[in-house]
């Protein structure tokens, strides 16, 4: 069919953290023709638990579609020129819902809730240590809270309207893609409940080599497979929206947020390594058709599957929990800065080797890779009378940097060193941070203008399942931070953050 002045375009909704997304790419060119963003609010109803509101999650993701596409009228651009979209989002966040009513069961445990740290220790008391060895095995991912299958248990054992639906066979399980896929194809009028492998790979119920839920896993969890998606490839036509102005618009492209971010950066060969800092720091390291099992507490992930036959293409992955979220929280929580965007200018003003600087280590909930350690909480070392805010923004900073440099030298232990670091994320606009990347790890850091990867990532792959976007795409134009201290210089810094790291991790011992 003939299209206007852009050719085909392709939509992205990138369901994060923080906030929700919806852009509209043109598939020839890559370009973002305009978007709309929503804030989510979280809830933390006792310590340690974080929680969304689902329909509030998907309300905004309705919003943003209609916002976006009234701004595509605007700029002159048929809506009906959108000939698809890709969905990506946060992962292990678990949703339950009603079948018949369509009602979210309660609300969405977000993945970095803490309130299932008992069921994990039961689990490894109870079980064998062969048995919960098995269930790494399989998943490639330790027993922790972070994944899907403990938040799942947690709902199935302590919410009664759960266990109702269950017995009366109306309770559909899922992670964010699924919530939203099952609703924007019809909800209770037939919505399709899928999920893709990527988001499936961080349930803790899939096995890594069958791409299906794991008989195993299901057991050893104890979670009833009929509440649970099919699961999909990450590159296929899923259904069709069933509402709104992309009525009839299919849905051809699901990720997970990181691994579409992966995609979102071109690194589809063996060896590149990407790390979106978002609400948490996540690297990537692509191992291709392998499943590299870690020795340095990296996670074994689904990194893609372009299509139905399409041969499976693993990660390895080193998660950092908090990260951006370090910011909002001397925004919202000290009351210390009142504008994220402000963090650059204030750590500029101050040194590292300053009298009144610190070492921070956000352990708010304990610490992901490579440590897992959910006992772990955060602290701030060295505090004197010359310490600003200046210096403690300065250390937040710091902080991300220090956790992005674990996981690169457990990376380089499992794998290879790796020679540079692609940025991307809400973070990575902070050119200080990206600076202070490159000068911690000690190799380039390369940041795309063009920051919005995630939600590339989805596009390219709804994109490819439908034959309009280019098979190869030119390098984009990046911004290089090659790191300006000396190997010297770079060692005094990593001992003293490993000084405060030992005092995090000894807090409750
Ligand atoms: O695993 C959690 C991750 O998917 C969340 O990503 O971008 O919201 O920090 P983000």
């Amino acid at each position: 069919r003939e299209f206007g002045r852009f050719g085909p375009l392709i939509g992205a909704v990138d369901e994060g953290t923080s906030n929700v997304k919806f852009l509209v790419f043109a598939a020839n060119t890559s370009e973002v023709l305009t978007y709309h963003q929503i804030t989510l609010k979280r809830f933390s109803p006792q310590e340690g638990w974080v929680e969304q509101d689902a329909l509030e999650i998907l309300n905004a993701v309705l919003e943003c579609i209609e916002v976006t596409t009234d701004n595509l009228r605007k700029l002159d651009i048929n809506p009906e020129d959108v000939v698809g979209i890709g969905i990506t989002n946060q992962r292990e966040t678990t949703i339950v819902w009603n079948s018949v009513t369509g009602q979210p069961l309660y609300s969405a445990i977000v993945w970095l809730d803490v309130r299932t740290a008992n069921i994990v220790d039961e689990l490894t008391r109870v079980k064998s240590p062969q048995c919960v060895n098995a269930v790494t095995q399989t998943s490639g991912l330790p027993l922790s809270t972070y994944f899907s299958s403990v938040k799942l248990k947690w709902l199935l054992q302590n919410v009664p309207a759960v266990k109702d639906a269950v017995r009366a066979g109306e309770c559909m399980a899922g992670t964010v893609d699924s919530w939203l896929i099952w609703n924007l194809t019809g909800g209770c009028h037939g919505g399709a409940h899928i999920t893709d492998v990527t988001n499936a790979s961080r349930t803790q119920l899939m096995s890594l080599r069958s791409l299906q839920w794991d008989k195993g896993l299901l057991r050893f969890f104890d979670i009833p497979v009929q509440i649970l998606p099919k699961i999909k490839s990450s590159a296929e036509i899923y259904g069709y929206i069933s509402t709104g102005s992309l009525l009839g618009v299919p849905i051809a492209g699901c990720l997970g947020d990181q691994q579409a971010a992966l995609v979102g950066q071109g690194c589809m060969r063996f060896g590149q390594v990407k790390c979106t800092f978002g609400t948490g720091c996540f690297l990537l390291y692509n191992t291709g058709d392998s499943i590299i099992h870690s020795q340095q507490g990296l996670l074994s992930t689904v990194a893609y599957k372009l299509g139905p036959d399409a041969p499976p293409v693993y990660a390895l992955e080193g998660s950092v929990a908090i990260a951006g979220d370090t910011l909002q929280w001397l925004r919202d929580g000290l009351e210390l800065i009142t504008d994220i965007q402000d963090t650059e200018a204030l750590a500029s003003e101050v040194n590292d080797d300053d009298e009144g600087s610190i070492c921070f280590v956000p352990a708010f909930n304990g610490l992901y890779s490579p440590y897992w350690r959910k006992d772990a909480r955060g602290i701030i070392c060295g505090i004197s009378d010359k310490t600003r805010r200046e210096h403690i923004v300065r250390a937040a900073l710091e902080s991300v940097c220090h956790q992005t440099r674990s996981v690169a030298t457990a990376m380089a232990t499992d794998c290879a060193p790796l020679g540079r670091l692609l940025a991307d994320g809400g973070m990575a606009q902070n050119t200080l941070l990206m600076q202070m990347q490159a000068d911690i790890l000690g190799i380039p850091v390369i940041r795309p203008l063009m920051m919005e990867s995630t939600a590339l990532g989805a596009a390219i792959v709804a994109g490819r399942a439908l034959r309009v976007w280019p098979i190869s795409t030119p390098c984009p134009p990046a911004d290089t931070f090659i790191p300006t201290i000396s190997s010297e210089e770079r060692d005094i810094k990593r001992v003293r953050w490993e000084k405060a790291l030992k005092r995090c991790l000894a807090w409750t011992t």
